[in-house]
């Protein structure tokens, strides 16, 4: 029996993305498919809203979590990450890992017997567009045919949301400066999802007509050296007022979390009537939930 990893967004299917969202927006209280169960979550960044959401929606589903930093057991240097991956399977029914270097999680699921979840890495969040789906459902309707557009970074959250867009049959539009949008890479494993994002280095352009406008940090974690240049870089991305008047009437703002007031969206935005961005961040709970559900039912088979 092959094991499911979720490190990006796409390894689920598109009717498993929309069983995860149906989860999701069921209730707390129900089934408690991790009773008796714990589930290892690994970090080497910090975290608010992902471990806090994945610990909450481990007790909810009847297990205990079991959160624990890089240093504590020096992966890579202590021992080899296999051998962590080979006995945590041991203990744990489900793997969580925030990391730096995306291959460390592919390693892990190279030879964890238990589901590995990716918390975020330099390439992907899949959580958090799991929990971005659900805020869209929530405040859109329909996803299907439903426009999505993201300003700024193409980051790890922007990757994930427009790979889950895409898969929901949304239409997503990115505006980027050069150099900072999706690689050839990227556009092909959208297009093989669905729809191709139109891509452009205007903001405006890519927010018109849009039902959501996401954007997020010019430089993520890991990427402090050149908060600078990228500063420089992402002028004219901001998300104020003007971007989001140029968007479709009642469109809503969303943006992960942590923000930056002032560089990638003024405070006038994210703490205005538009922004759903408390809602999104609560969401996490809710689509970790459905994520962990769905899981272990899907490793019992
Ligand atoms: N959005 C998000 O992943 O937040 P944390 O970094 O606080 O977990
Ligand atoms: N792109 C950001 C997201 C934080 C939740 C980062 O990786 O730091």
């Amino acid at each position: 029996m092959t094991v499911r990893h979720v490190l990006e967004i796409d390894d689920l299917r598109a009717e498993e993305l929309d069983e995860v969202l149906r989860r999701a927006a069921e209730p707390p209280g129900g089934d408690r498919p991790l009773a008796g169960r714990t589930v290892g979550l690994y970090f080497e960044k910090p975290s608010l809203r992902t471990r806090h959401s994945s610990e909450v929606a481990v007790v909810q589903l009847g297990g205990h979590p079991v959160t624990f930093r890089r240093e504590e057991v020096g992966s890579g240097e202590r021992e080899p990450v296999a051998d962590i991956a080979r006995v945590l399977s041991g203990y744990h029914a489900v793997l969580g890992a925030r990391v730096f270097d995306h291959r460390l999680l592919e390693e892990l699921a190279a030879a964890a017997t238990v589901p590995v979840v990716n918390l975020l890495s330099d390439r992907g969040h899949p959580c958090q567009a799991l929990a971005d789906l659900l805020t869209m459902r929530q405040h859109l309707g329909e996803l299907e045919g439903a426009t999505v557009a993201w300003v700024g970074d193409f980051n790890n959250v922007a990757r994930s949301l427009a790979l889950g867009a895409t898969m929901m049959g949304m239409k997503v539009r990115l505006a980027c400066p050069p150099g900072y949008g999706p690689t050839d890479e990227d556009l092909d494993r959208l297009a093989a999802l669905g729809a191709p994002p139109v891509v452009t280095t205007r903001p405006t352009e890519a927010v018109a007509g849009a039902a959501a406008v996401h954007t997020d940090v010019w430089a993520s974690m890991g990427q402090e050296d050149e908060a600078e240049e990228r500063a420089r870089a992402f002028e004219g991305f901001q998300v104020d007022d003007r971007v989001m008047n140029a968007a479709a009437p009642g469109a809503v703002f969303m943006h992960c979390l942590p923000a930056h007031r002032g560089e990638e969206v003024t405070a006038s935005v994210v703490d205005g009537p538009r922004s759903v961005v408390i809602a999104q961040a609560h969401n996490r709970l809710h689509s970790m939930r459905g994520l962990l559900s769905w899981l272990v039912e899907e490793a019992q088979r």
